[in-house]
């Protein structure tokens, strides 16, 4: 049986598509091989958000190509968003690649793999026009309990740093009956944690007449659905009725996913986020308000031109005021083609390696007393495995989001209650004091 490998880069959007290249590859009637260095087909499935996921790609396109002088007929195949942003030019950087393919034209894959019998040409693109959900080919889930969900595709924002709407198109929501019906069939498998996935999920259904408010009290009803997550919504569509919504559906999670990006209201209009810093603070405390216990996590790029120590100052600010559970920090990388790239004042390196540190101390301590809050009390947990440090110990996510160590019994997709002992500003640790039988039990 021949073989294939897929490696993946970036955000969860990425992990969900891979999913569905794997299923699609399958479905031709291959194998998955251990590693790269096993399979007949290598994929990438790339990101180009920053510079260091393109440098990555590229040592890893380096081994096999290596691999392939060794065995021609190993198949490379590049796909994701750092392909479609080198539509021009990725065959001529990357001579061995044998098929490319952007994120909305995965089926090329398949095509071209499948109609040359595996004697691929090199393909020509998918344009824009033809892009297609990628939640509609068939999965490959290597998590039976937990499954990502697709909603949407592509962004209408138009962040001046970000390179997403150029290579993932104008945003395109999928059909709600589409996905409730995606969510009914994953809850009669077994899956009990699902995360709605689109590049901004508040706007969601603009084009369908809808919005995400009733798509996240239509996913609620779904039988068996013990926990919704979705990521990432942009502060500026998030709406009262969603909050109303995370309020009231069990199962939607206390957690969310807030990217603030800066503190400086000034910054943020460079960045075209088209909210203030007042704004985003009014917002995270009117969510707290309505939601108790909830946990928030953010994105912030530190070093965006123009960006001043005062302005980075306000940044240090607002994660003082609003008190992040958890955050991703980010240096600022220029992406050819955004208009960020082309801006004067240009931050130099050292400059935003000072600030990044001076930022990551601050998340990091804030993090670590916000979790130490949850000593002594108990989280429900969702089982996924054995502790990746520590194979006597079981690991799981609380629905605030946070990686619980735990002694004790529980098996993977199982709810269990575990008292919390300690804690560092990643992670939880303690002792589970009984497992949860149903779903119903678990919202009671
Ligand atoms: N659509 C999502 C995710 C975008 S990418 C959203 O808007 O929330 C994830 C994060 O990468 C962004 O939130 C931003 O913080 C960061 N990012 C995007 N472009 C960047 C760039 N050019 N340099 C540094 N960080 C960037
Ligand atoms: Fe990029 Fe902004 Fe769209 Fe997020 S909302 S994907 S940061 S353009
Ligand atoms: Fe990267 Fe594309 Fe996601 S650029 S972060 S894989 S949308």
């Amino acid at each position: 049986m021949r073989r294939y490998h897929v490696t993946t880069f970036g955000c969860q959007m990425n992990a969900h598509d891979s999913e569905r290249i794997k299923g699609m590859l399958e479905e031709l009637g291959l194998g998955e091989a251990p590693s790269q260095q096993d399979a007949d087909v290598v994929v990438f499935n790339t990101c180009t958000i920053r510079e260091k996921p393109d440098t990555k790609f590229a040592a890893y396109m380096g081994e096999a190509a290596a691999r392939k002088r060794e065995r021609p007929g190993t198949v490379i195949a590049v796909g994701g968003c750092y392909a479609e942003a080198q539509r021009e030019r990725l065959f001529s950087l990357y001579p061995d690649v044998d098929v490319a393919f952007g994120p909305g034209t995965i089926p090329h894959l398949a095509e071209w793999l499948g109609a040359g019998g595996f004697g691929v040409s090199r393909g020509a693109w998918g344009t824009a026009d033809e892009r297609t959900f990628a939640a509609g080919l068939p999965m490959h889930n290597e998590r039976r309990f937990q499954a990502w969900v697709q909603i949407s595709m592509g962004c209408n924002s138009t962040c001046s740093y970000c390179i997403v709407p150029a290579v993932r198109g104008r945003e395109v929501s999928r059909r709600p009956g589409d996905v409730l019906a995606e969510v009914g069939r994953l809850a009669a498998e077994g899956v009990k944690e699902v995360t709605l996935l689109g590049q901004n999920v508040n706007s969601y259904g603009r084009d369908l007449q809808t919005d995400f408010a009733s798509l996240l009290r239509a996913v609620d009803r779904v039988e068996g659905i013990a926990r919704i997550r979705f990521t990432s919504p942009h502060p500026k569509d998030f709406r009262r009725e969603v909050i109303e919504a995370m309020a009231d559906c069990d199962a939607v999670c206390e957690h969310a996913h807030l990217p603030l990006q800066s503190g400086s209201t000034r910054i943020l209009k460079a960045m075209r986020r088209t909210y203030s810093r007042e704004r985003y603070v009014r917002l995270a405390t009117e969510m707290r308000d309505a939601i108790p216990d909830l946990a928030l996590g953010t994105d912030i790029i530190v070093g965006f031109p123009g960006e001043t120590e005062d302005d980075f100052r306000e940044t240090l600010e607002v994660v003082e005021e609003v008190g992040f559970d958890s955050a991703f920090t980010f240096v600022y990388s220029p992406r050819h083609g955004t208009d960020a790239a082309a801006m004067p004042d240009q931050v130099p390196d050292e400059v935003k390696r000072d600030r990044i540190e001076r930022l990551v101390e601050l998340v990091q301590r804030i993090a670590a007393e916000r979790n130490a809050t949850r000593i002594g009390r108990v989280e429900e947990v969702l089982v996924e495995g054995p502790s990746r440090t520590d194979p006597s110990l079981m690991r799981g996510r609380t629905r605030r989001n946070t990686t619980v160590n735990f002694t004790g019994d529980g098996s993977p997709g199982e709810l269990v209650d575990v008292a919390i002992e300690r804690a560092t500003s990643t992670t939880l640790a303690g002792a589970a004091v009984r497992a949860r039988q149903a779903v119903s039990a678990a919202r009671s």
